[in-house]
């Protein structure tokens, strides 16, 4: 989603563009129906048809890569005193209740995100059109920094500031990057209008009050500036009706479960649905408003050798984080057992690693 603080030369709000998906020449195309694959309704009321398969091809879920993806992440061991929940690190915020563990193996599905998500754009770190290239850019909730210092690179010119309540970030980073400890829920420090990017990625179910957030960007950027934040949906779909229609299948009980957690909360894990990120957007004073949907497979089983990668990765990424997304929110809030929170664990790792039924989700 990117979007356009209003500068003072703009007349009135332009309406927002209808849901695109990028074409091969990097433009946007409205979502069509000829793609291979089918397309079928979601539990958005939208329909999707971005990942085309073989029904033919003997498929592997993609999984075989995992260990080879871990194996290349490196990240610094944290000094920090973190809270633990069964051997996994927690951050110990004073001022706020973060759902992931904040250890090694949550960074590295971080750090794999990144690499699919970049990889989903087309290789581009951000699709908001910002012309001259931004200058002054803040990325908030950095988790291990990745996206920052991956623009810092691509920008030597600029600077970049990274934010997050967990000190997880490399301390050996471009001179141009540097990184806050920061609740981005808290009356943000800048200055009005200091920059003229704001990044988001990834901050669903951490977020108590999104309207405010996304006021506070807007406070925080120069007329002009652009804005832009990508939200996961948290439903794992298929389109292969056996599980389509099974109201009791784990992908659709893994969310319940979840939507219900972050409600206690107060955090929502539904961000990303029902145009609720436009809404809110807009709201806040945007104007240029762009929602894009991406359809993302878990697993090896698209056709498309792009989007077979992707996949691959996108397991990868899942297969890290899934006790990570679980402890804390079924075991501290939910108050599941800790087995209970394994058997779930390990009945949803079966089948997003299930080929057959070609899951995926959007973002
Ligand atoms: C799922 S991670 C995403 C990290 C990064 N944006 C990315 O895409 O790789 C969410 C991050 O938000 C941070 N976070 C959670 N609540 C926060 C808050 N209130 N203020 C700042 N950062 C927060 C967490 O510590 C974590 O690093």
């Amino acid at each position: 989603m990117s979007s356009r603080r209003r500068s003072p030369k703009s007349k009135s709000p332009e309406s927002a563009s209808p849901i695109a998906a990028p074409s091969e020449d990097g433009g946007q195309r409205p979502l069509s129906p000829d793609t291979p694959g089918g397309q079928q309704p979601t539990s958005h009321g939208l329909t999707y048809n971005q990942i085309p398969y073989d029904e033919e091809e003997d498929v592997d879920s993609g999984g075989e890569d995992e260990e080879s993806l871990r194996s290349t992440t490196s990240l610094a061991e944290s000094i920090f005193d973190y809270r633990k929940i069964h051997g996994r690190t927690f951050q110990n915020s004073k001022t706020t209740e973060y759902w992931g563990p904040n250890d090694d193996r949550q960074n590295a599905g971080l750090d794999i995100a990144h690499h699919f998500i970049t990889m989903l754009k087309d290789d581009l770190l951000f699709e908001a059109p910002i012309d001259p290239p931004p200058t002054k850019i803040l990325d908030v909730g950095t988790g291990t920094g990745i996206w920052a210092i991956d623009m810092a690179d691509a920008y030597p010119a600029a600077h970049v500031i990274g934010t997050d309540i967990s000190p997880i970030q490399p301390l050996w980073v471009p001179p141009n990057c540097e990184f806050h400890i920061d609740d981005a829920q808290l009356e943000w420090t800048y200055p009005p209008a200091s920059f003229d990017f704001v990044h988001i990625r990834a901050l669903y179910g951490s977020i108590g009050d999104w309207g405010k957030l996304y006021a506070q960007a807007y406070k925080a950027l120069q007329p002009g500036g652009w804005f832009e934040d990508l939200e996961f949906t948290i439903t794992l779909q298929s389109d292969v009706p056996s599980v389509r229609d099974d109201p009791g299948h784990i992908f659709k009980r893994w969310a319940q479960i979840f939507f219900e957690a972050t409600d206690r909360l107060g955090k929502t894990l539904r961000i990303a649905m029902d145009s609720t990120m436009r809404d809110l957007i807009t709201e806040a004073g945007f104007i240029n408003v762009v929602e894009k949907k991406y359809q993302v497979p878990s697993g090896a089983w698209s056709s498309d050798p792009r989007l077979k990668t992707i996949g691959r990765y996108n397991l990868a990424f899942l297969e890290e984080s899934l006790e990570g997304f679980a402890l804390f929110l079924l075991q501290e809030i939910m108050g599941w057992s800790y087995i209970q929170v394994q058997m779930f664990v390990m009945e949803m790792r079966n089948e997003i690693r299930n080929p057959k039924i070609r899951p995926y989700y959007i973002l």
